[in-house]
């Protein structure tokens, strides 16, 4: 406790009393820190330190021979990033993000179709299945222990209007019921896809003719010489080194890491057929761009 405290106190987290050698935490500084603060608490984000050294060695080997490293050598990381979009989009989902789509509300109170892609653990799909009963929510992810943690979540609060589909979203361009959804959504979820550009295509063939696809995704650009002064640049392409391009170079695919920019966002949407993409910054999530879709000017 002693020297975990003065690591606390040199980093100026904790405050010490030289007189009474008592410690304390600002009340300020604990905003920071504890799950109640909510969008603000980077402590969330310093987890990433500890799952991402688990697989060092791991990493150091693909720079050697090549490949990348599997999700099932990262047994934290679907807890982890469901804490992490708790933060980024479960804290702002009513005040911010649902209102960057106008008339959303009302059309998912009268009940529409909705899709998240990568939904991981689901917690913003149950969110959003508890706020609109009268529509329908599907979510999808590769990771069959992710999909059970939803189903089980969702059986807990007794819903019938959301389902959860574990698969393979590398060929969602063959796949995708044409048509199909109003609303989809892929919350930090393309970029360590295998297939980013058929998930894509997926998206747009699954999306109804007015439909609207919301996609948060790593702000930053495709350029690594626009990106010297970018504010936490450093954080981003270490996650993406030791995480999300690794990942999807261990299942044989593309490989375009978190800070694969804005730049190639746009040329992505552009190749899977959208004709209208709007992007939005939003105070609370430094980390992403919110960028608002439509197959039609
Ligand atoms: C960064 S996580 C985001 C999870 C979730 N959207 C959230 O915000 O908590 C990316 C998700 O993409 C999923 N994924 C990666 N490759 C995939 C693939 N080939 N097919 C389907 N899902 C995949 C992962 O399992 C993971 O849950």
């Amino acid at each position: 406790m002693r020297e975990w405290l003065g690591a606390m106190v040199t980093s100026a987290v904790v405050h010490v009393d030289p007189q009474t050698l008592r410690f304390s935490l600002p009340p300020e500084h604990a905003a920071f820190l504890t799950r109640a603060a909510a969008a603000d608490n980077i402590a969330v984000f310093t987890q990433y330190v500890g799952l991402l050294g688990g697989v060092e060695d791991d990493v150091v080997d693909c720079f050697k021979s090549g490949g990348g490293v599997p999700y099932e050598r990262f047994p934290r990381f679907h807890a982890l990033m469901a804490e992490d979009s708790g933060q980024s989009v479960l804290s702002a989902l009513e005040s911010h993000i649902l209102p960057l789509l106008p008339g959303l509300v009302e059309h998912l109170r009268r009940g529409i179709r909705t899709l998240d892609v990568g939904c991981g653990r689901g917690r913003i799909l149950v969110r959003l299945a508890e706020l609109f009963p009268n529509s329908s929510f599907v979510g999808m992810d590769l990771s069959e222990d992710a999909i059970e943690a939803a189903r089980n979540d969702a059986s807990r609060r007794g819903m019938r209007n959301l389902e959860f589909v574990a698969m393979d979203l590398s060929d969602f361009d063959e796949r995708a019921e044409p048509e199909s959804f109003d609303i989809i959504t892929t919350f930090d979820a393309v970029h360590d896809q295998a297939r980013p550009l058929n998930v894509l295509k997926g998206i747009h063939r699954a999306l109804r003719r007015n439909g609207v696809y919301l996609m948060q995704d790593i702000k930053g650009s495709s350029h690594v010489y626009n990106n010297v002064n970018h504010a936490i640049g450093t954080f981003l392409y270490a996650v993406s080194c030791m995480h999300c391009m690794t990942v999807s170079l261990a299942q044989g695919g593309e490989g375009l890491g978190a800070m694969w920019g804005e730049e190639k966002t746009r040329e992505y949407l552009d190749l899977a057929g959208f004709r209208s993409v709007e992007k939005h910054e939003l105070a609370h999530d430094i980390q992403n761009n919110w960028y608002v879709v439509r197959k039609y000017e």
